[in-house]
């Protein structure tokens, strides 16, 4: 008799976005003249910069001849896009990262659940809450928890709230924990971590012997110098950490897919037998079984953003998509609410006016202004009462959104 993975019985709703994508549905069903502004998942709106698009051409034409032709890559990724990264997105911000740790995947979403591919079981998980509920659910998936309580918190799972009674800083966890996955510029919150805070989870994870799932798909957006942008700018890093980064929201790969993974050649962790085993060679052991490479035309693109010409247009995507995040955010203050985030990040965390919960003001907004953002609820227990809003979407659906934020909070 088969048998199937019960931890997944325990996940009781459907995924977040999903999930909001079916009461959208409905909705839009029963109001068909209705035009609904999508400021919900964060997902990019703006066409891909053309030298990427010149590149990914140039490389279909390389398939369609059989002297450039290429067949399956290196499961890590090419050469000529991990030099890059480890250039620009590493060695010219003063941090050791060579391109033999890089591995390139099709997505960071993928890659922060699949790394508990070589985790062992049982191990001891905390997450800041709210959070990307890819953390909890892939863990939940895993069998590192119990069932879910009424407020959706899962037992055996470690909740750090971050909240404004603590600033969004998360404490450090009170109890030893074994992973701790931080995710700076944060989804949903739109907040940032301080060189500070870092450094005192490195020390913490030092400390205690526990691993650090850093997840820097956002920190393209980050403007504020004194920043962080990576988790390998922090001293001791590298012995405790993996860092997750990703092409979606910068270069506009939400539907093309291209990430990648850094692991640390000193990260090691003590097996059970007392011997000291490489993270790094066991994630490649695993990309290379499960994994044959992200797509020789996609990541000839990601490369193509390095390239001067590459990196002028990206960083004009994300000015636009930063400007649509002041424009939220001032736009909200002026209404009264009160809004965080979307300085370094794209996105815009809100209270909830009214003091209405976070589905019921979804509701409100959907019913009243046709619009859609994403209950904070839905990324936690200590989400309750707030609202993302994404700023990835055109500047005309941003300016009437505005307006008819008017209506639904004024
Ligand atoms: C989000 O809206 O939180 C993101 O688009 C989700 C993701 O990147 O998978």
């Amino acid at each position: 008799m088969v048998r199937i993975n019960e931890n997944f019985l325990k996940l009781k709703a459907g995924y977040l976005f999903p999930e909001i994508a079916r009461r959208v549905s409905a909705f839009a069903d029963a109001n068909p003249d209705a035009d609904v502004i999508k400021l919900g998942i964060g997902d990019v709106t703006e066409p891909l910069p053309a030298a990427v698009t010149a590149a990914m051409h140039t490389a279909v034409d390389e398939l369609s001849d059989r002297d450039s032709f290429h067949g399956y890559g290196p499961e890590q990724g090419y050469a000529f896009l991990r030099e890059p990264i480890a250039e620009h997105d590493y060695k010219a911000r003063g941090v050791n990262v060579s391109a033999d740790e890089i591995f390139i995947s099709d997505g960071s979403k993928c890659d922060t659940g699949n790394i508990l591919d070589i985790l062992g079981e049982g191990n001891r998980v905390a997450i800041t809450d709210p959070v990307y509920p890819v953390y909890v659910d892939t863990n939940v998936m895993v069998g590192n928890t119990g069932t879910a309580n009424e407020a959706g918190q899962f037992a055996n799972l470690t909740y750090l709230p971050v909240t404004e009674a603590n600033n969004f800083v998360a404490d450090l966890p009170s109890d030893p924990v074994d992973v701790i996955y931080l995710c700076y510029p944060n989804n949903p919150t739109g907040t940032v971590a301080t060189r500070e805070t870092l450094q005192n989870w490195v020390n913490y994870a030092r400390e205690n012997g526990s691993l650090i799932l850093f997840d820097a798909a956002y920190e393209a957006f980050i403007s504020d110098d004194s920043i962080p942008h990576s988790i390998f700018e922090i001293d001791g890093a590298r012995e405790c950490a993996i860092e997750f980064r990703s092409f979606s929201k910068n270069v506009g790969f939400t539907g093309v897919r291209c990430a990648f993974t850094v692991v640390p050649k000193e990260l090691s962790v003590t097996a059970s037998c007392g011997t000291e085993v490489s993270l790094h060679q066991l994630w490649n052991r695993r990309q290379s079984t499960k994994f044959n490479g992200a797509s020789y035309v996609v990541q000839k693109g990601a490369a193509a953003a390095y390239t001067e010409e590459g990196r002028e247009q990206v960083r004009g995507l994300i000015d636009f998509y930063m400007t649509n995040a002041r424009l939220l955010r001032e736009g909200l203050e002026s209404l009264g609410v009160r809004v965080f985030g979307g300085v370094n990040a794209p996105y815009v965390w809100l209270g909830t006016p009214d003091g209405l919960s976070s589905w019921d003001f979804f509701d409100r907004l959907l019913e009243k202004g046709h619009l859609v953002g994403t209950p904070g609820s839905g990324f936690g227990a200590a989400g309750e009462g707030y609202f993302r809003l994404s700023a990835f979407n055109s500047r005309k659906n941003v300016e009437a959104a505005l307006e008819r934020f008017k209506s639904a909070v004024g």
